[in-house]
């Protein structure tokens, strides 16, 4: 649908940008932070850096945050490590992993930043990943036990929480990612035992919350790619449908209504990967209630009826890491009318307007996107600055999608592009960046670590100071 006037973006939107504490934070040892799978991560793909220094904001936060106060970001979403609050994942609190929180919440706030708290985003503690992960109840409970640290800590100056980031790619890419060390059926009976762990841990740490943090709010924060049907063809639907159930819909519909989405389940009982429920589970799930649902959107996906042989996987990005297609379900396809960035991704800002009102058309819950980006070789001119007009483009067409969502009567509460600054690519390293502010090191030789901000940030300066009048100039 066309509008002839668009509204403005609402007062108090939260125009945000994020980052995750092991891709930005380094300091991986400091102080008494204990490993998380991450830190053990032995699989980089070749020539591909670790997170030990990452861009250092551990030591360098204060410098950030200002610098995030003059581009006049209102939010910032980050999120605290386990492994520094808890270092062995369920034993005693490291005093010194709070205290760094607090002068971190403490900094935004001066600023004017809205702290928005990512409380897990791949670091499981590398002590509970050993014990089983998130199979083991143990682990559940040792995060129910970290989120009220984290509650009665943080609680009077945070008002919003995201319990998991992309709980979907942890267990889509569980291999990559650190979820699990197994292989074959045997991973993906582990993958969806420990998804299931997962969804119990997040609906307690919700109710949690409500109890013990007055005014807060939680959410999930899922990866969403809207699925398309290759054709109109009746079976490209159907297989549309299914991966639209199986990669998005089981995650938020557990999250909202306390339920598995029945094509999704009935999937899992199709492969024998159907997770054990234990007495009680499915009240403890029911229970629970998110006050938004947060979500990060790169593209869509586009898909075809499957072959049932080989043909229905593609090998997907410019380094060919991942893979795409399940033999069975669904055939990976590219989408012909979507352009790719650098690094194979597709780039849809249109499939960002259909998922908004996907997920709100499924949950009348406000959304919050909380990832968003483009990742690129980024390169300062002779001038000293990242000329990234690229990422202006892109972040441009999608925020205008926004506006149009919103024209749809869309509940958007805030945009929080990925990422504040430069960090590590969870799957190329630190030659992809997103950021607004560059960071001078190289994928192995760390420079100086300086600072600066690029052409993105002044455009995206702009665009907060006119609550989003600016696209219009
Ligand atoms: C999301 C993650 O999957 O995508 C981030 O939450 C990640 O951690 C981002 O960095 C972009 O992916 P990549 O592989 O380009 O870093």
């Amino acid at each position: 649908m066309d509008y002839k006037v668009l509204p403005m973006f609402p007062e108090g939107f939260l125009w945000g940008a994020s980052t995750s504490a092991y891709q930005v934070e380094g300091g991986w040892d400091a102080d008494g932070k204990g490993p998380s799978v991450q830190d053990l991560r032995t699989h980089f793909p070749e020539g591909t850096t670790d997170y030990k220094v990452a861009a250092d904001h551990y030591h360098r936060y204060a410098e950030d945050v200002a610098l995030m106060g003059e581009i006049g970001l209102k939010a910032y979403r980050f999120s605290i490590a386990w492994t520094r609050i808890i270092p062995d994942g369920d034993g005693a609190v490291n005093p010194e992993g709070v205290a760094f929180y607090h002068r971190l919440i403490d900094a935004l706030r001066e600023q004017g930043i809205e702290p928005i708290v990512t409380m897990y985003h791949f670091d499981l503690p590398a002590t509970l990943s050993a014990r089983g992960g998130w199979a083991n109840p143990e682990t559940v409970d040792a995060f129910v036990k970290f989120a009220e640290v984290l509650f009665n800590e943080y609680g009077s100056k945070v008002t919003y929480w995201l319990t998991i980031n992309e709980q979907n790619m942890m267990i889509m890419h569980g291999k990559m990612l650190g979820t699990t060390t197994l292989s074959g059926d045997e991973a993906q009976r582990d993958l969806f035992q420990q998804n299931h762990g997962m969804f119990l841990a997040q609906a307690r740490v919700m109710a949690r919350c409500h109890e013990l943090v007055p005014g807060g709010k939680i959410g999930p924060a899922p990866n969403i790619a809207y699925v398309y049907p290759q054709s109109c063809r009746p079976e490209d639907q159907v297989a549309a449908d299914d991966w639209n159930a199986i990669r998005n819909w089981l995650y938020t519909d557990l999250a909202v209504h306390g339920r598995y989405n029945s094509l999704a389940w009935a999937y899992l009982v199709e492969r024998g990967w159907a997770p054990t429920i234990a007495e009680g589970d499915m009240e403890i799930l029911a229970a629970a209630k998110p006050d938004f649902l947060a979500f990060n959107y790169y593209a869509s996906q586009t898909v075809a009826a499957p072959s049932g042989d080989a043909s229905d996987l593609r090998q997907r990005g410019a380094d060919q890491q991942m893979i795409r297609g399940e033999i069975g379900l669904y055939k990976a396809v590219d989408n012909p009318d979507l352009p790719k960035n650098a690094f194979g991704w597709e780039i849809d800002p249109v499939g960002f307007r259909t998922t908004f009102r996907a997920l709100w058309d499924r949950y009348q819950l406000p959304l919050l996107v909380t990832e968003n980006g483009l990742g690129a070789y980024d390169e300062p001119a002779e001038d000293g600055m990242v000329h990234d007009d690229y990422r202006i483009d892109y972040l441009q067409r999608h925020i205008e999608q926004i506006r149009l969502a919103l024209a749809d009567g869309v509940d958007v509460l805030g945009y929080c592009p990925w990422s504040a600054i430069d960090l590590i690519s969870t799957h190329q390293g630190m030659k992809k960046r997103y950021g607004f502010i560059y960071v001078n090191r190289d994928e192995f030789d760390l420079r100086d670590l300086g600072r600066s901000r690029k052409k993105s940030s002044y455009w995206y300066q702009r665009l907060i100071e006119s609550r989003g009048a600016s696209l219009d100039a």
